[in-house]
């Protein structure tokens, strides 16, 4: 029995002749498959992502911050991390390097202790504070822990400065910065070697700001003169970036921000996700399930990323931060393996628009954590990421399919060897889909050809295009050998905090070490990617023809 419920959908069928409406449930119930044509582009990339496109940010809340009766940071703030943990240190090496933003609400109300200041007081709770605390302190003491803890692990380290020293309420937001905190904490940072990728100044302060504004020509001024402080204190060779402006995307605020800020002062445009709404909207686990919901957010992207491009196109887009949920994320859902929809999902479409880095919110504390706060332990979304690290190289290529909005597919050039590793994420949780590959190698993007060629000849181009396509992927199947990395959640449970790789659960080592990530090799002589109901699958084709990518080995 053949049921049709949409293109090329055949489900299994059931037992004996369907007579009663139990069994027209059942059939709606048991699997079903789909096949599947993926068209890549390898002829050119749509975009590029850096070299360390991942990223996780550490934050600065104290233990005592809470949110919906649960205080999820615990001993996770900076100011409290256990340095010498070792599954922490395991789990930071295992990207080598891997990029850590450290900043967040309270960078605002931080002040570094290197000028003459002898006391470095506790941050307190302050109901009339910023986020509900009062001024907070970054011993000299504990940047050498942390700087050193870095240097150990190999962190490609941004550090976000206090923009709000000298104008701390909202009716001042005219007033200038203050650079001279950041002065010393750079003059005692060179002094010491210690290795800074970049500098960011300030925390949501765009637009209408979240606790505290800036208005966007003075947010212009104040950043400035942090490039011309960087410029003037750091070499050439080791001079670390600057970014900005870290908040929420406003089109007028940006547009004027990044008209005034004119070219060479910034490296990254940083911005802000939150677009799953707050930790306890009990729809976060819908909507992290739902492509069309998932799919909104691609405005916001493609904003960004058309604004850099025209005011300041030497400064690539960054996704300074995003926990998806906000609030510390979902208690039952950030950490576990559904989130994964989500997080893997905002990686490949902020590749597509040319985003260049994408920061986590957290690396560890609150609910959206790759580790667990308490334990260590990495979440599923931790092993995503590394994976994602690991073999997603820098340039982005186009990929579409016409079937199922629910498969999300993304590709990019493999980031080590030749050819493509693709990105699929199956959000059906009883449809499985089997993925034939068309490599289409026409030269033209679609747009650009459309202006250039008659209709009548598109036409014919069309069925030709057509006919090729079917001996390309006859060819293709036969000749390629992948390695594919199936991601499951533990016993078909979506929210468990444990993922497991082709078939077994992703667990630490006896020596507290980061597994192994082994590939399974399949010989594609015969079979399409089976990608099952509720997985996230990774392949890597080193066989594939793509221009845009190394050549393929032979
Ligand atoms: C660690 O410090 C050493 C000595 O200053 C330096 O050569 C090295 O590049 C640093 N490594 C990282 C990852 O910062
Ligand atoms: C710094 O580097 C840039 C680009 O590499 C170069 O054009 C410039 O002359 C250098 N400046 C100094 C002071 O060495
Ligand atoms: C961390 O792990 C513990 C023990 O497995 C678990 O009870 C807790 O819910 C986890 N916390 C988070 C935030 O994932």
């Amino acid at each position: 029995m053949a049921v049709d419920v949409g293109v090329n959908v055949n489900v299994n069928p059931c037992v004996g002749v369907a007579i009663l409406a139990v069994v027209l449930v059942l059939s709606c119930l048991s699997p079903s498959s789909s096949d599947v044509k993926l068209k890549v582009k390898g002829v050119t990339n749509i975009a590029t992502t850096d070299e360390n496109f991942i990223c996780a940010t550490l934050d600065w809340w104290p233990s005592n911050k809470c949110d919906y009766n649960q205080c999820p940071w615990e001993n996770a703030g900076i100011l409290n991390l256990d340095l010498n943990n070792e599954i922490l240190s395991n789990a930071i090496k295992a990207f080598n390097p891997l990029r850590i933003k450290l900043g967040a609400s309270l960078q605002d109300q931080i002040i570094c202790q290197f000028e003459k200041q002898k006391q470095c007081p506790t941050m307190r709770k302050e109901d009339n504070g910023l986020f509900g605390f009062n001024v907070g302190c970054l011993s000299r003491k504990r940047w050498d822990e942390v700087n050193h803890f870095f240097n150990k692990t190999g962190v490609k380290f941004t550090f976000s400065l206090n923009a709000l020293i000298e104008k701390k309420n909202s009716n001042e937001d005219q007033l200038n910065w203050n650079p001279n905190n950041a002065i010393y904490l750079m003059k005692y940072t060179v002094s010491k070697g210690y290795n800074i990728d970049s500098y960011e100044l300030g925390n949501e302060l765009c637009s209408e700001g979240v606790s505290a504004r800036i208005d966007s020509v003075q947010y212009a001024k104040d950043i400035t003169k942090l490039r011309h402080i960087v410029n003037s204190l750091y070499p050439n060779a080791t001079r670390p970036n600057v970014l900005g402006p870290a908040g929420f995307y406003d089109k007028e605020w940006f547009d004027s921000f990044l008209q005034h800020v004119g070219p060479g002062v910034i490296d990254g445009v940083t911005h802000h996700i939150y677009n799953l709404g707050a930790g306890v909207d009990r729809d976060l686990i819908s909507k992290v399930q739902d492509p069309y919901f998932l799919s909104k957010i691609a405005q916001t992207f493609k904003d960004v990323s058309t604004a850099v491009k025209e005011f300041t196109p030497r400064a690539g887009a960054w996704v300074g931060e995003s926990g998806g949920a906000y609030n510390g994320g979902g208690k039952d859902v950030s950490h576990t393996f559904v989130n994964g929809f989500w997080y893997l999902d905002q990686l490949g479409m902020t590749s597509t628009f040319n985003h260049k880095v994408y920061c986590r919110q957290s690396l560890i504390g609150g609910d959206y954590a790759l580790l667990n706060t308490t334990s260590f332990i990495p979440n599923p979304d931790y092993y995503g990421a590394l994976l994602w690290h690991r073999l997603m190289g820098t340039n982005v290529l186009s990929i579409s399919h016409d079937s199922s909005p629910y498969l999300r597919t993304y590709t990019h050039c493999s980031k080590k060897g030749s050819g493509i590793t693709l990105l699929l994420i199956n959000m059906e949780k009883s449809t499985s889909f089997n993925v034939f590959l068309v490599n289409d190698m026409n030269l033209y993007p679609e747009e650009l050809a459309s202006e250039e060629k008659e209709k009548e000849e598109e036409e014919e181009e069309k069925e030709k295009e057509e006919e090729e396509e079917e001996e390309e992927k006859l060819n293709l199947m036969d000749s390629l050998k992948r390695e594919e990395y199936h991601l499951t959640p533990k016993d078909g449970n979506i929210q468990s905090d444990v993922v497991l790789l082709n078939g077994t659960p992703l667990e630490l080592t006896k020596s507290k070490k980061i597994p192994e990530l082994k590939p399974k090799i399949v010989d594609a002589s015969s079979s399409p990617i089976k990608v099952a109901p509720h997985s996230i699958v990774f392949v890597q084709i080193n066989n594939f023809n793509a221009p845009a990518c190394a050549p393929p080995t032979k």
